[in-house]
């Protein structure tokens, strides 16, 4: 799964897109593909994605359904162009809007409610890591959505194991480091339900066709969420070429 972040333009998105869709068309093994661009591109997306295996999303949805909230966009906003995935929670947001683990649910929540799939990051920072705290942070990151979930809506969801300090920096984390915590996840996920455990589990950070193979080898690691590999298309067609190799 691509994720943009606040990058893209009309014409550098029409090439990158028409070259993933083309790309991602000549993958085999189930590898599932997506792009979760900025709101405005949604309708440049769904045009030109529309009839490829490339699903789109959105990076972030408002936790209120339509109303009078400047500047949001509802979850239902986003199935009308067609949005199969919806971020929710990246550390950005969490960082940078001061979004609390409760509102990342109630995003979740508002997400599934309009048909969306909600991709639920969690991660630590590198202090909390050294800390010894990963487990505990996550977990309570997890642990809000899934409190909101039936358990039907739970197996239904995608979450993203994405330690901060990895992000945009170039650290990755080791792909057993990344693996242990996924073990971590699944089994809190387990918790909710047996289906629940079965969710795909993502990894992002730094995340490139070096060393993609490695990480997805790994056994709860399911796929990744990609930042900046994910606005080239051969670097972002190449970690999914690595996704089809590896994924179990
Ligand atoms: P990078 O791949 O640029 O490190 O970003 C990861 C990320 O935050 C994806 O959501």
């Amino acid at each position: 799964m691509g994720n943009w972040k606040m990058h893209g333009r009309i014409s550098e998105n029409a090439t990158l897109l028409t070259e993933v869709a083309a790309g991602a068309s000549a993958l085999q093994n189930g590898v599932r593909v997506g792009v979760c661009v900025p709101c405005p591109y949604l309708a440049q997306s769904q045009a030109l994605l529309s009839g490829s295996v490339v699903r789109w999303g959105i990076q972030d949805v408002s936790a209120h359904p339509a109303g009078a909230y400047t500047g949001e966009v509802a979850a239902e906003m986003a199935a009308d162009f067609g949005v199969t995935y919806a971020i929710v929670g990246h550390s950005e947001r969490r960082a940078y809007h001061r979004e609390s683990p409760e509102l990342v649910a109630a995003k979740a929540q508002r997400a599934i409610e309009a048909g969306l799939t909600p991709i639920v990051c969690v991660g630590e920072t590198l202090e909390e890591r050294e800390s010894g705290a990963t487990e505990q942070v996550i977990g309570t990151q997890l642990e809000a959505v899934l409190l909101v979930l039936t358990e039907k809506q739970a197996a239904s969801i995608v979450v993203a194991y994405e330690p901060v300090w990895a992000i945009g920096t170039g650290k990755t984390a080791r792909p057993g480091q990344a693996q242990d915590v996924h073990a971590f996840l699944r089994r809190k996920l387990q918790e909710k339900g047996a289906a629940v455990a079965n969710v795909p589990l993502l990894y992002g950070g730094s995340v490139k066709p070096e060393n993609a193979q490695e990480l997805f080898a790994q056994r709860d690691i399911d796929g990744g969420l990609i930042g900046g590999a994910s606005l080239k298309s051969k670097d972002f067609l190449a970690i999914c070429q690595a996704a089809q190799t590896e994924l179990h």
